[in-house]
């Protein structure tokens, strides 16, 4: 007897019949809910607290903290634990690093498309082909938008932005600024020129909306979203709601390009001459920009903070960035003029002071943990101590990145620990992961570095500049990143930069 027969009879249940449906019920939400795969008996051990349905709370609570505490319990340097149904390994040792970082069983976008469930076009259903096409086109994309000639003819434009933006800024709020808000803002403008549209870039309404859409669909990513895809909760629904004002947004510029023939040369542009459609446009800017826009948004933020509360760090940015402006264009112009004519290579070669300033703000912002996914595709298991066929192996880029073997008061801004006489960057392979390595390094850090050192220049060069808390005292210490979160983010405090423009010279 089915279940509809239960249903038609028209005559009162009978108790056999109530069973039934009651042991129906038991079994969809057992097998829906509680039921997940095993690991299999090799797989490292189960840590605690790896609880049914859910799985591993910690990880979505206070992640660094409970990542500690896993790594105590885990004697093989190696720990198992669930994600709803989804089966993850957790890897503190050098073989697993390494693992991570090169295996060709374990692929990325696979991983992230799960497990960090901010991706628009995360999409369970869809088949890991249809998820390589769209990674295929995303990564040919993102790098012939990212050539040496593509970015010797934004430069003038990126460099126009940042001067302009900076004089703008004193001129809106003269005495002090939340670098969080408006640094964060400009390095959007950069990142627009680089992966967007024109139309967004120059119109300060168009690109505070989209950053509002894109806020709230990087805000989806809830735990219960992951754990349970289909769930129609209101992260889905906000999630649907941005990503098609996003639709709205693109297809009026496109629409208004196509009416007034109108050929700007910008990355928007390239992707519809390259026979993209609406949504892959879409797709194609909203991955770009989460790959790139937090980690460079809050890091440039971040630096000027580091550079306001370490003096002696800025007096010798203040002094790179002088001597290659005078170095490289001679005369009387001043330093902002200058600096607006340097050319692409010394912009990308010339301030190795800026570049280990940034080097050591990602160390301590990079919060996140990593994912790949076993594509292997096979059933048998014959080495020890595996990531299960369609598992993951996660690892955590913040912990490592805080190693004490490795670096030397890793709660400090040192950027003089990558300097030849520590040198701790190279004390073994991969010991710095804050770009990634192996198999997947990261695609942006050129345009990255390239805008971080147009930002901390110009900035330097405009402003003297000292942080206050949100009490209006001074501070001496920079503000204490948060470790738990799971990407690049501003202090939990709010924080201020005060300046005043610098006499020309
Ligand atoms: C300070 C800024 C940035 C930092 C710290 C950073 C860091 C990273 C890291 C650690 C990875 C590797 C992740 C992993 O192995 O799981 C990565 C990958 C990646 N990054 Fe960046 N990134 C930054 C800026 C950018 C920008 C501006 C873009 C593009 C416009 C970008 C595009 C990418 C892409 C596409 C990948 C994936 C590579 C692949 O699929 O193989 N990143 N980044
Ligand atoms: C831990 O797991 C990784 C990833 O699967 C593996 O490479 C490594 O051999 C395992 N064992 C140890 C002791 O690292
Ligand atoms: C992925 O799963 C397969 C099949 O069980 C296994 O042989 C392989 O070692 C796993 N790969 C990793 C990197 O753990």
């Amino acid at each position: 007897m089915t279940l509809l027969d239960v249903i038609k009879a028209d005559v009162g249940l009978s108790p056999i019949h109530l069973a039934t449906i009651v042991v129906f019920c038991l079994a969809i939400l057992y097998i829906g809910l509680v039921r997940r795969p095993a690991f299999p008996a090799r797989s490292p051990k189960i840590i605690r607290g790896n609880w049914p349905i859910v799985g591993s709370l910690g990880f979505w609570r206070k992640r660094y903290d409970w990542w500690i505490e896993a790594g105590e319990q885990a004697e093989t340097k190696n720990f198992s634990f669930h994600v709803g149904k989804h089966r993850l390994v957790g890897t503190f040792s050098e073989e697993g690093r390494k693992t991570f970082f090169n295996h060709r069983q374990l692929g990325f976008t696979e991983g992230y498309a799960v497990l960090f469930g901010q991706s628009p076009s995360y999409d369970e259903t869809g088949s890991d082909e249809e998820l390589h096409l769209t990674n295929d086109h995303f990564h040919r994309r993102i790098a012939a938008l990212l050539k040496t000639e593509k970015l010797v003819k934004v430069l003038p434009t990126l460099i126009a932005d940042v001067s302009s933006g900076l004089q703008e800024l004193a001129v809106t709020s003269p005495d002090e600024t939340d670098p969080f808000d408006s640094i964060y803002k400009l390095v959007y403008r950069l990142t627009l020129r680089i992966v967007g549209a024109t139309e967004i870039a120059e119109s300060p309404h168009l690109s505070d909306q989209t950053l509002h859409l894109f806020g709230q669909i990087e805000q989806t990513a809830r735990p219960y979203q992951i754990i349970w895809p289909w769930l129609p909760s209101p992260a889905l629904f906000t999630r649907y709601w941005a990503g098609a004002k996003m639709y709205m947004i693109f297809s009026k510029i496109l629409n208004a390009r196509k009416k007034t023939e109108q050929k700007l040369d910008d990355p928007l542009q390239f992707l519809v001459n390259q026979g993209d459609d609406i949504r892959q446009i879409i797709s194609f800017i909203v991955g770009a920009l989460f790959a790139g826009q937090l980690n460079s948004g809050y890091n440039a933020a971040w630096i000027l903070c580091y550079l306001a509360t370490y003096p002696r760090w800025l007096n010798q940015v203040r002094k790179e960035v002088s001597v290659v402006a005078d170095k490289h264009i001679p005369g009387s112009d001043t330093l902002v003029q200058k600096l607006s004519k340097l050319p692409l290579e010394v912009w990308e070669h010339g301030f190795p002071t800026i570049e280990l300033c940034l080097r050591e703000s990602i160390r301590l912002q990079l919060h996140g943990s990593g994912f790949r996914k076993n594509i292997s595709g096979k059933d048998v298991i014959i080495d020890d101590e595996v990531v299960p066929p369609g598992g993951f192996l996660v690892y955590h880029f913040g912990h490592h990145l805080r190693n004490q073997e490795i670096y030397q008061d890793p709660e400090k801004w040192e950027p003089e620990r990558y300097l030849p006489d520590r040198a701790e960057d190279k004390k073994s392979p991969n010991a710095y992961v804050g770009w990634g390595t192996g198999r997947h390094p990261c695609l942006g850090m050129r345009f990255a570095k390239l805008e971080q050192n147009i930002i901390a220049a110009f900035f330097c060069a405009i402003f003297d500049f000292e942080l206050f808390d949100s009490t209006g005292a001074k501070m001496v210490n920079p503000p204490e990143p948060q470790v738990n979160a799971w990407s690049a983010c501003g202090p939990e405090m709010s924080v201020k930069l005060r300046y005043k423009p610098r006499n020309k010279e």
